[in-house]
């Protein structure tokens, strides 16, 4: 409990500079980190950021917080198994490409994390992997106010407009989804942004693709209004305005072939001969949503910090 204050006090500490109401997260980390706030380096800002949260960090940086990275295997998320590295690598067929169920597509076939470890989206530029990860550099770039967003330095988001199509055959939940929030937090900790900030990206994440059967709604600048509920099975927390009807029928992700899938608590994504680890009842999570990003911040770092 001690080290549980102790992480969350020095976190606090370490940010005593507050951010203006009237600057976005991207612009005033942007103009903190690498000084001149111009369309590169906010682009440059959100690379460190998604390319930290998708591979980790082998040493801790100076705030002393380890980052695991969405790719990593084997995982827990409040104390439940995590493994999203099967939709990624294309163990599982999860990706949507138009047809009535899920594809296996791999999407480190670009190098993997060696050119994401230097800084970049992948070794070439005509791979699965060069477009996912240049997609996400965009999308938060939009998500996290970027200013010179789609600016000459900052090229503007040309992939999917319906984060729920994206996702639609991955079958994601509170778990999964938080264990990618929980990343993208860590990553932006590791740099120093301050807890506070790290409370609205996280509230943001998960107002806008958290909860399932969410609302029409529009994100990328001039796009019709499209579903957005990334978190889509029934232990998905669900809002006021929710649209259950526009949602088809949650499907969950079958294995490629014989692929091997570990670590997960989808027991139709995993293989049989392994074991699946149990899931807690969604009503646990139903409690403890808002404010459990600063417990959650704390808990990881705590490692680091000791
Ligand atoms: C806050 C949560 C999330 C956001 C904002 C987000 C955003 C995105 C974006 C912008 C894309 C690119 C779409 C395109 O190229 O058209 C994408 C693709 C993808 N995301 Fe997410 N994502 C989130 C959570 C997750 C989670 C939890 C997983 C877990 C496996 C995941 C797995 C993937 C995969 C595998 C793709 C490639 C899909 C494809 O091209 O078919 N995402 N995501
Ligand atoms: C934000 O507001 C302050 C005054 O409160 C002003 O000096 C500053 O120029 C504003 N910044 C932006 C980006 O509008
Ligand atoms: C942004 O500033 C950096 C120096 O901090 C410079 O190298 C880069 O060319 C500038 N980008 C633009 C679009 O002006
Ligand atoms: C995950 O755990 C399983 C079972 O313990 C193991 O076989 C597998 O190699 C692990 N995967 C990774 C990437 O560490
Ligand atoms: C609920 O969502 C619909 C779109 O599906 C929108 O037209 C309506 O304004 C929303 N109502 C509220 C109260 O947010
Ligand atoms: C899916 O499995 C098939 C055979 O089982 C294999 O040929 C193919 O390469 C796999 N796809 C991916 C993306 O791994
Ligand atoms: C984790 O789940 C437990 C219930 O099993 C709950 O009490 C706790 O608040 C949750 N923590 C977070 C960070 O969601």
């Amino acid at each position: 409990m001690f080290s549980l204050v102790l992480a969350a006090g020095l976190l606090a500490a370490s940010a005593s500079a507050q951010r203006p109401s009237n600057t976005s997260v991207c612009d005033y980390y942007t103009t903190a980190l690498l000084k001149d706030n111009n369309a590169t380096n906010q682009e440059t800002l959100i690379t460190l950021l998604v390319n930290t949260a998708v591979i980790g960090n082998s040493t801790p940086t100076t705030a002393n917080i380890k980052v695991p990275g969405i790719l990593a295997a084997n995982q827990t998320y409040n104390g439940t198994a995590v493994n999203l590295l099967p939709y990624f690598d294309g163990s599982l067929k999860s990706s949507n490409r138009g047809g009535e169920s899920g594809v296996s597509i791999n999407f480190l076939d670009d190098g993997a994390a060696v050119p994401i470890a230097k800084g970049k989206p992948a070794d070439g530029e005509s791979s699965n992997q060069y477009k996912l990860i240049t997609h996400l550099y965009a999308y938060f770039g939009i998500l996290l106010g970027c200013s010179k967003y789609s600016q000459p330095g900052f090229p503007a988001y040309n992939g999917a407009i319906s984060m729920y199509k994206v996702h639609k055959f991955m079958a994601l939940d509170p778990y999964d989804f938080g264990f990618f929030v929980q990343q993208v937090a860590l990553s932006a900790a590791s740099y120093g942004v301050a807890l506070a900030d790290l409370e609205i990206v996280g509230d943001q994440l998960y107002e806008a693709f958290g909860y399932r059967c969410s609302a029409l709604n529009t994100f990328v600048p001039e796009s019709q209004p499209a579903l957005q509920s990334i978190c889509i099975t029934d232990d998905c927390l669900i809002e006021g305005n929710s649209t259950c009807s526009l949602y088809a029928k949650v499907q969950e992700p079958k294995r490629n072939g014989s692929a091997t899938v570990t670590g997960t608590h989808h027991p139709s994504a995993t293989s049989a001969a392994t074991a699946t680890s149990s899931k807690k009842s969604g009503a646990d999570m139903t409690k403890t949503r808002s404010g459990s990003l600063v417990v959650i911040i704390a808990l990881a770092a705590v490692c680091c910090l000791l």
